[in-house]
């Protein structure tokens, strides 16, 4: 299997001191569709945010081989696509197309070019002729998908999303499952919600404390109930 990602004694304290992570150890192949669980504060969000460098701790994180570093910083941020939880820390453009075409224009496509990714990408997201809305006064569904979308309009190797389904409705969490389910990009997805976990993802990477405390298929981590339990993802048994 080819490596995509590969993360080695990451650690990291946040300036105020904040131990986020702690001795991390990771390794993401081609196809994987990979997900990060654990409880509010458990450091899944911290890890992500090294995948294309916004934040760089003690330790190694490599992109296809190579250590990221400031030379080949602008390079990884076009092969990993970040998606963060709330899609307002991503949308900042008076346009839809603009928002979109932010990353093809950042990394030199001409303008031929950067019409066809925003075209290919808003087709992928299901949101064509949405190119002259403002992001701002779109549904926060409609927003999740342009958020992705300004990844996808670069053609990523990796798709990193962060909580995917906080504040979807039901019928708006499935439809998005679906979506998410048709892309074919290698993905990670950080989430609390097993059902959607179960539906989408082949592995699972248990994180408590800023230390990875499992890391399985999602078959054997979902029935093992003690350690769901024991990483606050399950309601313990009630006792009659
Ligand atoms: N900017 C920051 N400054 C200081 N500490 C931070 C900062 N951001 C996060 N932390 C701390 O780092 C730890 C890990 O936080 P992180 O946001 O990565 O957790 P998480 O697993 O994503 O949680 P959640 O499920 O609530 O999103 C927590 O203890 C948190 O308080
Ligand atoms: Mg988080």
């Amino acid at each position: 299997m080819e490596e995509l990602l590969r993360v080695e004694n990451l650690s990291y304290a946040y300036p105020d001191g904040q131990q986020a992570l702690k001795d991390i150890n990771l390794t993401v192949y081609k196809g994987d569709s990979l997900a990060l669980v654990g409880p509010n504060g458990a450091g899944k969000s911290t890890l992500i945010l090294h995948f294309n460098g916004i934040i760089r701790g003690d330790g190694n994180v490599s992109f296809l081989g190579q250590p990221i570093d400031d030379k080949n910083l602008k390079q990884v941020r076009s092969r990993v696509g970040l998606v963060f939880q709330n899609p307002d820390d991503q949308l900042f453009s008076p346009t839809v197309f603009d928002d979109v075409a932010f990353g093809p224009i950042n990394m030199g496509y001409d303008e031929a070019q950067v019409n066809d990714a925003v075209t290919k990408a808003l087709e992928l997201v299901g949101m064509s002729g949405f190119e002259k809305r403002s992001p701002h006064h779109l549904s926060i569904g409609e927003k999740k998908r342009i958020a992705i979308a300004t990844v996808l309009s670069m053609s990523p190797d990796l798709l990193v999303i962060d909580e995917p389904s906080s504040s979807l409705d039901p019928k708006g969490k499935w439809d998005f499952i679906d979506f998410l389910k048709h892309l074919s990009w290698t993905k990670i997805i950080v989430s609390h919600d097993l059902e959607l976990v179960e539906s989408l993802c082949k592995r699972i990477v248990v994180m408590q404390k800023g230390s990875i405390v499992a890391d399985g298929l999602t078959a054997d981590i979902l029935s093992d109930k003690k350690l769901l339990v024991k990483y606050g993802l399950a309601r313990p048994e009630r006792q009659l």
